[in-house]
């Protein structure tokens, strides 16, 4: 298991859900990797991985371009590969399981939109633009804002947070500094949505800011709905489970899909305590 970093509450709950789900099941063992955020150091486990004769690696790689070759390489010897959350280029592995990002930021599109009632300025603030979720989520959320539809609506300030909390909170600094109205922050997660908060409540801001994130963890973004720090966040599924659930066909032989696509569900402080509302 080559996991991109633990430095975020949501890897480790990936994490979590794989050991979970294999513990379950005598017969497999799993190796963790944390690459500590570095695409170069998660190169040289996933070949670590390979020459110690893995029989399955599940990845959930940093970036796209630079383990897009690990991953084939391990593939080409004979290797399934399992990839989670973060794509690699071209289709050179065994399986991709993820929500479908694209969706996720049109959802968070369409809910800005309807909120400002079709007028209002918004603070973008993206994950690391080098991976594919923060690509994703960009371009889904420009199709459900519907600019072009809605002049009352403006993207003041977009930022790259890189999925970090201390990012978001210096790029939120900055929108503030330049912009005496801002209605919405949409950030492309929970830490990035909360850091964007703690900017805004040092500069006593925070009650006329709404803030929308994505990830929804139980103990993370669930409660920051709770607490009214943000409005609404969208589950992003770890799919550690139905890493192992497959890595077990693929062990007995079995075909799997290409690309598994998980759901998401939508939390605001109504549907917060009833888990969420699902998203079809
Ligand atoms: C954790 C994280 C999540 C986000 C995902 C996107 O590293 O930033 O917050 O949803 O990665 O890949």
């Amino acid at each position: 298991m080559s996991q991109c970093n633990l430095g975020e509450p949501w890897r480790v709950q990936m994490d979590a859900d794989v050991r979970v789900a294999a513990d379950r099941h005598a017969n497999l063992r799993v190796i963790f990797k944390d690459a500590q955020n570095s695409s170069l150091t998660q190169r040289a486990q996933v070949e670590e991985l390979v020459e110690q004769g893995v029989d399955v690696i599940i990845i959930s790689p940093k970036e796209a371009a630079p383990l897009t070759r690990p991953v084939a390489e391990a593939y080409q010897r004979g290797i399934p590969v399992i990839i989670l959350d973060r794509q690699v280029q071209g289709d050179q592995y065994t399986t991709f399981i993820g929500a479908d990002n694209v969706r996720i930021g049109r959802e968070a599109g369409k809910w800005i939109r309807e909120t400002l009632g079709g007028q209002g300025k918004i603070v973008e603030l993206k994950g690391l633009m080098t991976s594919t979720p923060g690509q994703d989520r960009n371009r889904g959320f420009l199709e459900g804002l519907e600019l072009d539809g809605n002049p009352g609506l403006e993207i003041v300030f977009s930022g790259e947070m890189q999925w970090l909390e201390p990012n978001a909170r210096g790029e939120m600094e900055s929108a503030l500094a330049t912009n005496d109205e801002i209605d919405v922050v949409y950030a492309h997660n929970d830490p990035g949505a909360h850091g964007a908060w703690l900017a805004a409540r040092a500069a006593g801001r925070e009650e006329e800011i709404q803030f929308v994130g994505i990830d929804a963890l139980p103990h993370e973004g669930q409660q920051y709905v709770q607490q009214g720090i943000l409005d609404a966040t969208f589950l992003y599924p770890t799919g550690g489970e139905e890493a192992i659930d497959l890595a077990l066909a693929i062990l007995r032989g079995e075909e799997v899909p290409k690309h598994v696509v998980l759901g998401t569900r939508l939390f605001t402080g109504e549907t917060v305590a009833e888990g969420g509302r699902p998203i079809r």
